[in-house]
């Protein structure tokens, strides 16, 4: 049914890749296309709330209704989601942050001749983990992280939760014909009061079946 059961409240949606340049032309990405957290962002809007989605590169069109901020790294993801991370009563952090970001990215585009050394052994640092520095801050918020898991699903999840500090993790099955671009995903929600498996289906009934999950416990 169409139940309008986010009617005043306030959702925050990370999603897509980011993208950490090494020069001009040059970037280290993965393979997230956005569309779990923008089915998450959409799903939320159907029911009522008022949605802020900050998405890295995609080629997915801003939805309807929906604030989109498009962002490219994850430094600039962090400080797209702390400008509105406070008035949200439900942040979901479903984007792909790449972990780690060239530490010097050139200022032009590194020549294979004269730029060998610096092509073949390219510095990396770590980059923020927006979802653990957010949850640290939280107050009323719901905090719900995404894992990509190829193995041992469940008990990583259950890590991150901790390690973390969000309130569910949604651990996807990213093996073979898993979550990444995929038009459905399968999960696992994992939270202090234990587990539940969704079986495969598309993304939007994913999407649906997250917001029912936490809404059911509160
Ligand atoms: O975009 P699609 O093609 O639809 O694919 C969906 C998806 C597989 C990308 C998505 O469902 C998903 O699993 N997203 C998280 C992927 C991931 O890289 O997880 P992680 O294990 O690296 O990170 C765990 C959690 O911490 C995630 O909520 C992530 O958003 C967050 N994180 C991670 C690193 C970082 N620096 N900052 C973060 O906020």
């Amino acid at each position: 049914g169409m139940s309008r059961d986010l009617v005043g409240k306030k959702v925050l949606v990370t999603a897509g890749p980011t993208i950490e340049p090494i020069d001009p032309v040059r970037y280290l990405s993965n393979r997230s296309s956005g569309k779990m957290g923008f089915e998450i962002a959409k799903a939320a809007a159907r029911r009522g709330a008022e949605v802020s989605l900050v998405t890295g590169p995609v080629s997915l069109a801003d939805p309807a209704g929906i604030e989109t901020v498009r962002v490219e790294t994850a430094r600039e993801m962090l400080a797209a989601v702390e400008g509105c991370f406070d008035e949200a009563d439900i942040a979901v952090f479903a984007a792909a942050v790449a972990d780690m970001r060239p530490a010097a990215p050139a200022a032009k585009k590194l020549k294979k001749g004269s730029d060998a050394d610096a092509l073949a052994r390219i510095e990396l640092v770590e980059n923020p983990d927006i979802l653990a520095t957010m949850a640290r801050r939280k107050s009323k918020q719901v905090v719900v992280g995404f894992a990509a898991e190829t193995d041992d699903v469940v008990e990583n999840a259950r890590k991150k939760l901790r390690a973390k500090g969000a309130d569910y993790v949604v651990a996807n099955f990213v093996g073979e014909g898993g979550a990444f671009d995929a038009d459905d995903n399968e999960v696992v929600v994992v939270s202090a009061e234990g587990e539940r498996s969704y079986p495969r289906s598309s993304k939007s009934a994913v999407a649906d079946a997250l917001l029912d999950h936490i809404l059911g416990d509160r």
